[in-house]
């Protein structure tokens, strides 16, 4: 896929441990280019609506706390392939399994406090980066 959009955030444990720049810095190494981004707050509302996909879930409800704890950044990245490279530099969803080198196994704590999302699909980056970004603000890069 020659250019693709995907939509990462930089979970509350992460930017409460001032590791924006670090991540941010990840994702250009690695040629994923930050077109869109914002540091916001999530309501618990508005975390349930994002993760809608795992409502039913044991973990649903922590995360969404968890998510709407404190700020966070989202970005929409663009590059050849993005979903997947971007995945592949996140690594596994837990920490602990997560191989060397990748963002989750340098910054996460565990498997709620795993530092990064990613969409996983062509089909939840349309829905995610539809979420956080309309069409008025889309960035033209
Ligand atoms: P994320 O990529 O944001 O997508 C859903 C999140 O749920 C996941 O990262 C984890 O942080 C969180 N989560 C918490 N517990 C679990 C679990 N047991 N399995 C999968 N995801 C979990």
């Amino acid at each position: 896929i020659m250019s693709e959009r995907t939509l990462a955030i930089i979970k509350p444990d992460a930017v409460g441990q001032h590791l924006v720049g670090a991540i941010i810095q990840c994702y250009e190494k690695a040629e994923l280019i930050p077109i869109g981004m914002k540091l916001m707050r999530l309501t618990k509302a508005q975390a349930e609506g994002f993760y809608y996909v795992h409502k039913h879930r044991p973990f649903y409800d922590s995360l969404c706390s968890f998510m709407s704890s404190g700020p966070i950044v989202v970005l929409a990245l663009a590059g050849v392939n993005a979903i997947q490279r971007h995945r592949d530099l996140m690594g596994a969803t837990d920490p602990a399994k997560a191989a060397e080198g990748t963002i989750r196994k340098a910054y996460g704590t565990d498997i709620e406090h795993n530092a990064v999302h990613g969409s996983d699909s062509p089909e939840s980056a349309q829905f995610e980066l539809g979420y956080f970004f309309s069409a008025l603000e889309w960035p033209q890069r």
